[in-house]
């Protein structure tokens, strides 16, 4: 890595040498050798088959090739002087069609790369399901199926029992919102469904699964361990002062954020989420003990945070109700710059969500466990992409999470997305959210600008 090419980005400051440094990634987005040594297809394996449901046609068979190139990978990591590594282990590698025996050759990938990390100083941070469900499981119902979410806990028993000597921190699921909106009402993500009913029920299961897994884990622990949940949380403020604005905030807010962190740390479902969906018919299918069961206790809260919204009450036409007689929630993004996502730039709203995160659900730490941004990068001659766009992103969130501890947020740590450029899910390879750059042809890796830059960070704040 050259080490005279630093960005004019100001270095990051404002945190203390105790927070924690990271780099985040997921099975499916990096690893390739979908089907080696037992790996069977997850549901992302089947959706990236069908026509149209990711750009150009890509998926997830070679990616960056990751399971052939930890070695080479953790050593990247460890040039950036990251403290821990945020990865998720494949269901589909451990435990093929999610159910039965550890397969032995796809559990001794992560207990290389569990090991690889150590001999490195670099702390690993397990994530036991970042949305590689086993085709099995979904033919069987999915996460709409009350089944997969005891599935889920047998299959986080596994893991756990051979991993918990060396691993400290085990969160059980990231982004349950997208699993099961994304996945099971617009359809947009694997497995591709669209009944909203369904992904109502996927949301209940993938909470009961997420405190089953506590539960079993810390029933088995021989020693202390971290546990938690990653959240995508944003915000939702009314686009203008109208009653119909405000209730349209609620309304997101209520389904994008309350509807998970009341149950898992109050032991409910928000009253006003339950009396929406009971006025269009709907329901959470709610067991005895079930809130029980999510409410457990857990000792560190994943943030993953990208941008805030607006939102607004009227269609642009002015009306109040769509087609089918439901109320409008219209997403408008603030008027700022954009990502190559077309996602708003919004640091403020960082802090302002951490900030009232720490407000409402208080006692509870929180680490941000993703945060980054896509931008269309272009290497030069020598193969280098100067990023200023991502690096002047990082820094301004960094900076925001720095306010928000300001304000009396307890937030302990920040993992880049992503390590690597990779697979971005129904984007393909088109968007580009790494701080090191992939050329897919060649398998080569580069540090970006950005990469030097958070290196330059985390070392100027020990
Ligand atoms: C998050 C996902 C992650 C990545 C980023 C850009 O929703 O958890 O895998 O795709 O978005």
């Amino acid at each position: 890595m050259n080490p005279t090419i630093t960005s004019h980005v100001p270095l990051a400051t404002g945190l203390p040498p105790s927070f924690l440094w990271g780099v985040a990634t997921a099975s499916y987005q990096i690893e390739g050798a979908a089907a080696e040594d037992g790996r069977t297809p997850s549901i992302w394996d089947t959706f990236a088959r069908v026509p149209g449901a990711v750009a150009n046609g890509d998926n997830g068979d070679v990616a960056c090739d990751h399971y052939h190139r930890m070695p080479q990978d953790v050593a990247l990591m460890k040039s950036l002087g990251v403290d821990s590594y945020r990865f998720s282990v494949a269901w589909p590698r451990v435990q093929p069609g999610g159910r039965g025996p550890v397969n032995e050759a796809g559990l001794g990938f992560y207990e290389r790369l569990v090991d690889e990390l150590l001999s490195q100083g670099i702390a690993p941070w397990a994530t036991l399901y970042h949305w590689d469900l086993p085709q099995e499981l979904e033919d069987a119902g999915g996460w709409p199926a009350r089944d997969t979410a005891y599935r889920f806990a047998d299959y986080a028993a596994l893991v756990f029992e051979r991993l918990q000597d060396r691993v400290d921190t085990f969160t059980t699921l990231n982004e349950p919102w997208c699993s099961a909106y994304l996945g099971y009402n617009i359809g947009v993500h694997a497995p591709g469904r669209k009944d909203f009913d369904a992904s109502l029920a996927a949301t209940h299961h993938l909470l009961l699964g997420h405190g089953l897994a506590v539960r079993q884990m810390r029933s088995s622990e021989t020693r202390p361990h971290t546990y938690g949940i990653t959240l995508n949380l944003g915000t939702a403020d009314p686009l203008g002062d109208t009653a119909e604005d405000h209730d349209a905030a609620r309304r997101a807010d209520g389904m994008g954020l309350r509807l998970y962190l009341d149950p898992l740390r109050r032991g409910s479902y928000p009253a006003d989420v339950v009396a929406d969906l009971a006025a269009r018919g709907s329901a959470l299918p709610v067991l005895s003990g079930d809130l029980d069961v999510i409410s457990t206790p857990f000792d560190v809260l994943g943030v993953n945070f990208y941008f805030g919204q607006d939102f607004a009450g009227t269609d642009l036409e002015g009306n109040t109700h769509d087609a089918s007689g439901e109320p409008v929630v219209r997403a408008v993004a603030p008027d700022t710059p954009r990502t190559a996502m077309d996602w708003p730039i919004t640091p403020s709203r960082f802090t302002k969500l951490l900030v009232r995160l720490h407000h409402d659900y208080p006692g509870l730490p929180m680490v941000i466990t993703e945060n980054g941004a896509a931008f269309d990068d272009s290497p030069d001659s020598t193969g280098f992409v100067a990023d200023d766009d991502r690096t002047a992103y990082l820094a301004s969130h960094i900076a925001a999470v720095a306010a928000a501890r300001d304000q009396g947020a307890d937030v302990r740590g920040y993992f880049a997305w992503s390590l690597l450029d990779n697979f971005e899910w129904a984007e393909g390879y088109a968007k580009r959210f790494g701080i090191v750059h992939v050329d897919y042809e060649t398998q080569q890796r580069t540090p970006k600008q950005s990469a030097l830059w958070f290196r330059d960070t985390i070392a100027a704040l020990r």
